[in-house]
């Protein structure tokens, strides 16, 4: 992965060209520390790199907390789920030359950097709620820019100007997905596969289900399914990582239910876990 250097522009022109006003949709240009558009809206550029083009409060407990951000990152750096970021970088390039790569609901942009790195004619926005999992992402690739968003309101991206849409254990907004690819883009979408850390019970809750019937049902008339690859894995996970990947996913809001905190606090052994992802590839129906 690239660490961005002095010089850097933390919003790459070839970003910018592509996202719009989030109040009137018109292009927008960036100086300095804002973009701004030709109607007089503007939107900070943060000192961390990205961008806040939200104008409206967003539900309570939709993004991602710092806790949670900084859990995810112990963990994604201790590399428990390199493979399916490798695997996520192979579909990238094998089917993507270059252009806009979104990844919607990024995070800290883990995958959105290791997929930056297999295709490198590529650019990639980072979006999320989620402003402390951006100050991540900003700086997670220096082909790469962030932007706060909320998913399900209309994205602030021009249409047809992706070559990609990744959406890894993220809202899923088809209508949006389907406006901002190309009519050849390509959508991917990873979800965990039932009996993903199953060895650890009810202390991880997984809201996303990779069900493939309610995936295809999300992704509607819009797109179809042209391939699905598995990603599967024994682990063994330290006590500290299993507290990392409970407090890093929906399972944090509810350590308070059940004792779960308390059987998380009393783990002290090391437990060997299946990681089991589905990756999903989409293309859209004309
Ligand atoms: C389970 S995390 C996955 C993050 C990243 N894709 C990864 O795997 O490392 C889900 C992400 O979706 C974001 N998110 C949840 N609801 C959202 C929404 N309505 N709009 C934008 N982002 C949202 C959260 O802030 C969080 O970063
Ligand atoms: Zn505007």
């Amino acid at each position: 992965m690239n660490t961005p250097g002095p010089g850097n522009d933390p919003l790459p022109p070839e970003i910018v060209r592509s996202l719009r006003c989030s109040v009137c949709g018109a292009p927008v240009g960036s100086t300095g520390r804002t973009v701004r558009c030709a109607h007089g809206h503007s939107f900070d550029v943060a000192k961390q790199g990205y961008v806040n083009l939200l104008h409206a409060r967003i539900p309570a407990g939709t993004a991602d907390t710092a806790p949670m951000v900084a859990a995810r990152v112990d963990l994604l750096s201790s590399g428990v789920y390199l493979p399916l970021a490798d695997a996520l970088a192979k579909v990238a390039s094998e089917h993507v030359e270059g252009g806009l790569i979104i990844d919607a609901g990024a995070g800290t942009g883990y995958y959105l950097a290791h997929v930056l790195d297999a295709v490198p004619a590529a650019y990639g926005l980072a979006l999320d709620v989620s402003a402390v999992a951006l100050r991540r992402a900003a700086r997670a690739h220096t082909r790469a820019g962030a932007a706060v968003w909320n998913l399900w309101e209309p994205w602030p991206v021009a249409n047809s100007s992706a070559s990609l849409v990744l959406n890894v254990f993220a809202p899923r907004n088809a209508a949006q997905f389907r406006r901002v690819l190309t009519a050849d883009g390509l959508l991917v979408v990873a979800t965990p596969n039932p009996g993903h850390l199953g060895e650890l019970g009810d202390l991880v809750i997984s809201v996303d289900g990779g069900k493939d019937a309610r995936l295809e049902e999300t992704l509607g008339e819009r797109f179809s399914r042209v391939e699905r690859r598995e990603v599967t894995q024994r682990v063994t996970l330290s006590p500290a990582q299993i507290r990392q990947v409970v407090e890093m996913g929906p399972s944090a809001h509810h350590l308070h239910r059940d004792g779960r905190r308390e059987r998380l606090d009393a783990v002290t052994r090391s437990v060997d876990v299946t990681t089991s992802f589905s990756v999903t590839l989409y293309r859209p129906v004309p």
